[in-house]
């Protein structure tokens, strides 16, 4: 089985970016052929500073590798770095009906945040769907947001086998249930535009766990645990008996949201303190960085080159 995954550098990951996307990598690596990439060419639909780009691309490697990512058993490259994906993308523009992207709940969202209409946004799925068929996935996990972007790969797929015979898998979401929306500071989806995010490596996390919003409860009163956004994140970093007892004490009164807050920050750190030391050595040494995406491209583009064979034979090139 292929399980490819991708991740834009358009800014610094965050703990929805983590639980949402890049656990459910980490707990498939050992279920298969795995695929992950840094997705530079799709970060240019809203990073517009070369210098940043550039620094972002190697922060999500980075984060990745401190976090779990195992080389011998996921190939990790840059976007950029397997230029074919440009080509096939083309081919599938030439199959995609512009009401399929005009439907796009993405597209639209990111509009009405004022980012700019250009084409670049607006084939952005066509370009997502050339990333999963070139390497002939067979699951891909991603967040919830991007399952529509999933269904316009299938749709993509289909309509190029229907037109030049069967070439493309049709590659499946993966998305945990569990961990479908990560809640932010203010209780909001957690997102980068928002404002509302704790990084992986935040050096303010303390501060911000500290400064999550919630209502005004005295100490004493008992509360209810579901939908408190301490609650909902503690749930993601602890044990289901940590979990239980945290719930008990909300319910029982004489516990304070900053208990809660405290027993939240402790469990950040139990999880990610080892993710940071690793992080702090892998920094030190930007050379083997380079040759880890170095090498990982150059076994990217050797799992691209026999569908993009077969593509260019039925395209008739
Ligand atoms: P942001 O919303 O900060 O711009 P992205 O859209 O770049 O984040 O998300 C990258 C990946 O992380 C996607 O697969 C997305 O679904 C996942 N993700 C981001 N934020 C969350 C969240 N709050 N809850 C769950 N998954 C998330
Ligand atoms: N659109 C995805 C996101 O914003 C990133 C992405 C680009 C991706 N190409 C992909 C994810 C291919 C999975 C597979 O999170």
């Amino acid at each position: 089985m292929r399980i490819l995954t991708g991740i834009q550098p358009s800014g610094k990951l965050h703990w929805g970016n983590y639980f949402g996307a890049m656990k459910s990598m980490f707990d498939l690596q050992e279920k298969g052929e795995n695929f992950m990439f840094i997705a530079n060419f799709h970060a240019m639909t809203t990073v517009r500073d070369g210098v940043a780009l550039r620094e972002s691309t190697r922060d999500v490697a980075l984060d990745y590798l401190a976090c779990g990512l195992d080389t011998q058993k996921t190939i990790m490259y840059r976007q950029s770095d397997v230029p074919e994906v440009q080509e096939l993308a083309w081919y599938l523009s030439c199959l995609t009906p512009m009401g399929l992207l005009e439907r796009c709940h993405s597209y639209k969202d990111k509009l009405a945040h004022g980012l700019d209409a250009t084409h670049g946004l607006f084939a952005y799925p066509v370009l997502m769907a050339a990333d999963i068929l070139i390497m002939n996935a067979d699951l891909v996990p991603v967040g919830k947001d991007q399952k529509q972007h999933l269904e316009v790969t299938r749709d993509l797929a289909q309509k190029f086998n229907n037109a030049y015979g069967e070439v493309f898998k049709l590659p499946d979401a993966y998305i945990p249930e569990t961990v479908a929306t990560i809640p932010g500071l203010d209780g909001q989806k957690m997102s980068k535009s928002y404002h509302n995010t704790i990084e992986l490596f935040d050096p303010s996390a303390k501060k911000k766990i500290m400064g999550i919003v919630t209502d005004s409860k005295t100490m004493e009163e008992p509360k209810e645990p579901e939908g408190n956004s301490i609650y909902e994140l503690y749930k993601l970093f602890a044990t289901p008996e940590e979990v239980a007892e945290m719930a008990a004490n909300f319910r029982a009164g004489n516990y304070g949201y900053g208990h809660a807050k405290k027993a939240l920050l402790a469990a950040y750190k139990r999880l990610f303190d080892p993710f940071r030391e690793k992080r702090e050595e892998l920094v030190k040494d930007p050379a083997t960085l380079e040759d880890i995406l170095q090498d990982g491209a150059k076994r990217a583009r050797a799992a691209a080159a026999p569908i993009m064979e077969k593509v260019r034979h039925a395209v008739g090139l």
